[in-house]
């Protein structure tokens, strides 16, 4: 037995980060977030967000990939083994979103760069949260970093990759409408977890 392994995703300004932050709560698990969650991640982090840096799109992957290797080998993987459930505020899939369908490096390349980072560890489920572009950019009050500053058609490119990537695989994706009230997103992630949770312990006594 080990705890379970959720990831929240979503475009930037999408709400994910309180919706993680809030189901990590209500069961008690270990809350994390990518870039960072360690010392060294935390680093990786403010280079990758900031705007000002000059960074190849190869080094972006790179760099990420470093960050998720070090979160997955101190962080996840010691809680999950300790049967403690872990949420993280992005993982594996926003690489291959961003630095793959957004920025143009080839998908494969990216996912087995991100496969290698995490020594095969993929969440159960993960949670998207989507949005229309223009209704994020709307949603936005701090100064943009590197990710926020590209232009609209980037933010598309990143919906349409997550959307596909939950198409590919239903069984492990769940994809939540955020748009409307803070309420009305909490009960649509909580039903879907609910019935999550449902299918994974049905299917654990049958
Ligand atoms: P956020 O955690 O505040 O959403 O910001 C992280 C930014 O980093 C966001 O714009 C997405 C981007 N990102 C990538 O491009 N690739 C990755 O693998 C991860 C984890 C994040």
């Amino acid at each position: 037995m080990t705890g379970l392994f959720i990831a929240f995703e979503g475009g930037d300004a999408c709400g994910k980060t309180t919706q993680a932050r809030r189901i990590s709560e209500l069961l008690g698990a270990v809350f994390t977030r990518e870039p960072g969650g360690t010392e060294v991640g935390e680093s990786l982090r403010e280079l990758l967000l900031d705007a000002e840096t000059p960074l190849g799109f190869r080094t972006e992957a790179l760099l990420m990939a470093a960050s998720r290797a070090q979160l997955v080998e101190e962080v996840i993987r010691p809680n999950l083994e300790s049967e403690l459930h872990v949420v993280s505020d992005r993982f594996l899939a926003s690489s291959i979103v961003y630095q793959g369908y957004a920025t143009g490096l080839p998908l494969n390349e990216v996912r087995d760069l991100s496969i290698f980072a995490t020594n095969g560890l993929l969440p159960d489920l993960t949670i998207l949260i989507d949005l229309p572009v223009d209704l994020a950019m709307r949603r936005r009050t701090e100064m943009p970093d590197r990710f926020e500053s590209e232009a609209s058609a980037f933010h598309e490119k990143v919906r349409e990759g997550y959307l596909e990537l939950a198409e590919t695989a239903p069984e492990k994706w769940v994809v939540i409408d955020g748009s409307g009230s803070l309420e009305q997103v909490s009960s649509r992630v909580d039903d879907a977890i609910m019935n999550h949770l449902k299918l994974v312990l049905g299917n654990s006594s049958s």
